[in-house]
């Protein structure tokens, strides 16, 4: 048996030993967002329909809830939403990818033409601080086992640090695109292909003009609705961590030419999103729900690790374009969770009134309401979730979701949300409809997703409340505020 054979095995093993404690005793697991059965994953890689079923890859540390030599976890989905895992696909197991602060780094994965699914991923070698990194490819017949190709890696390590390949058919060829460095710029840089195997270097397709940040990590390039979009992590730039280009990309040129930018989440939580391609045309992205420790409100990566399991992916969301925007809108299979359906609306709120909503249990649930700009004088409109008085040694609970409606703002504050969290995060309301503002709300055991502005910006959030913190409260301030529907469902449970 070759060398990644037996440390896949010895990986798998390090799963089946840990993942039934993590279910006996965990408490915080979530109930519809995908997780690893135990141990540590960070970015979505390798999603492709492929087959007749939605795959799923990421990166992944079998043997702790902790950040370190990367493999790549698998499951698959008919829904896009109940997942079953598969066994661990990619492990760090040669010159190029085998190291303990570095391993298999985060990729794509392609149909060839020969029906046989390609991965194709960064191979990370740290030596004394010197970090060197090639992209490299795996295959597979039957959508499970994986062969790294004897090849490898196929684009030899350059200059400057690339990473994160994604790979796409466009015409007759293939193309790659990662995101790197030169110069303290960050860059997206476009490889070509016939056969997947041999790479040709066409070069800097985007750099930053010095406002982009010095590193682009995970990008993605794709076109939607017929614009060309590319999506990019920039690292070390304060608020910025997850952005989006709409433009146009020239491939006779070989250029990017960006006209709006935007981020595709601004909230604490959303990072090194991907997108691929569904069998109903919908673009549709993925990220992992949570954050680094370069980013400015980082703390830590929350309290599960205590539970053996680290990490969770956002809901899926379908991409659109509108005008110079982005919308993502959680995917329709969603619906499918709804129970326990409310109908508060229409509904009005006075004036500094605060009113008890239900949603399910308070915990796992979704809100989904429209507020009318013409008949709200409200300055100010608060959700305050996962709330309770007098927990844990009398402290009382609360997130807060607050709108502001007369200076345009959206405003998550996590301080008083468990014994862990902190900080205060706001971006833009861009109240694009001068009739409604719709809000639409995701809650599960440990997150909270929020969609504002016609699903032009998303905001995610992680919270670590305890199990009693189930109150759920709109506040009207500076004027009242009307509502022209008002509902609420709780959510199955599909995921342990
Ligand atoms: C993004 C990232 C990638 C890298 C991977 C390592 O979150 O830093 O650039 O490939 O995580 O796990």
């Amino acid at each position: 048996m070759n060398q990644h054979k037996q440390l896949l095995l010895k990986a798998q093993c390090a799963v089946e030993e840990n993942k039934d404690l993590v279910r006996q005793h965990a408490r915080k697991r979530q109930w519809y967002h995908f997780m690893p059965e135990c141990g540590w994953m960070n970015d979505p890689n390798g999603l492709i329909y492929y087959k007749g079923k939605y795959h799923l890859f990421y990166q992944f540390y079998p043997y702790g809830p902790y950040w370190s030599a990367m493999h790549w976890g698998h499951a698959v989905s008919d829904d896009l939403l109940s997942w079953k895992h598969l066994p661990v696909a990619l492990a760090p197991s040669e010159p190029y990818d085998d190291c303990q602060k570095g391993g298999v780094f985060s990729g794509s994965a392609v149909e060839g033409e020969d029906g046989r699914l390609y991965l194709f991923y960064t191979g990370t070698i740290v030596n004394e601080d010197k970090v060197t990194k090639s992209q490299c490819l795996a295959v597979s017949d039957d959508g499970i086992h994986f062969v790294k190709y004897e090849g490898n890696p196929v684009v030899a390590p350059t200059a400057f640090v690339e990473s994160d390949p994604k790979v796409w058919r466009r015409g007759n060829r293939w193309y790659m695109i990662v995101g790197g460095e030169e110069d303290h710029k960050g860059r997206a840089i476009l490889y070509a292909s016939q056969d997947l195997k041999t790479w040709e270097r066409f070069g800097t397709i985007l750099e930053s003009d010095g406002t982009l940040g010095a590193m682009w990590e995970c990008p993605d390039l794709f076109t939607v609705d017929g614009r060309d979009v590319l999506v990019i992590g920039p690292m070390h730039l304060g608020e910025r961590k997850c952005t989006y280009l709409t433009g146009n990309m020239d491939y006779k040129k070989r250029a990017f030419t960006p006209f709006s930018i935007g981020e595709v989440d601004c909230g604490f939580d959303y990072y090194a999103p991907q997108s691929f391609e569904d069998p109903k045309g919908r673009r549709i992205q993925f990220a992992w729900a949570n954050a680094w420790d370069w980013m400015p409100w980082w703390k830590g990566f929350g309290t599960t690790a205590q539970e053996g399991w680290c990490g969770a992916m956002s809901i899926p969301r379908e991409v659109r374009v509108q005008g110079d925007l982005l919308r993502f809108l959680p995917v329709e299979e969603l619906r499918s969770l709804r129970k326990n359906y409310r109908d508060y609306g229409p509904l009005h709120l006075y004036e500094w009134s605060r009113m008890e909503i239900e949603a399910g249990d308070g915990v796992h649930c979704e809100i989904l309401a429209v507020l009318s700009l013409q008949e709200t004088a409200a300055e100010r409109l608060i959700f305050q979730v996962r709330c309770a008085d007098g927990v844990q040694g009398g402290n009382n609970r609360c997130t807060k979701l607050i709108f502001d409606l007369r200076e345009g703002r959206l405003t998550v504050d996590r301080n008083g949300a468990d014994d862990w969290s902190t900080g205060r995060k706001s971006c833009k309301l861009r109240l694009l409809s001068q009739e409604s503002l719709l809000i639409h709300i995701f809650m599960d055991t440990v997150s909270v997703e929020l969609f504002t502005d016609d699903y032009t910006t998303a905001f995610s959030t992680n919270i670590y409340p305890e199990e009693a913190c189930t109150e759920l409260y709109v506040r009207a301030e500076g004027g009242g505020a009307s509502f022209l529907s008002f509902e609420t469902w709780g959510m199955r449970r599909v995921c342990r």
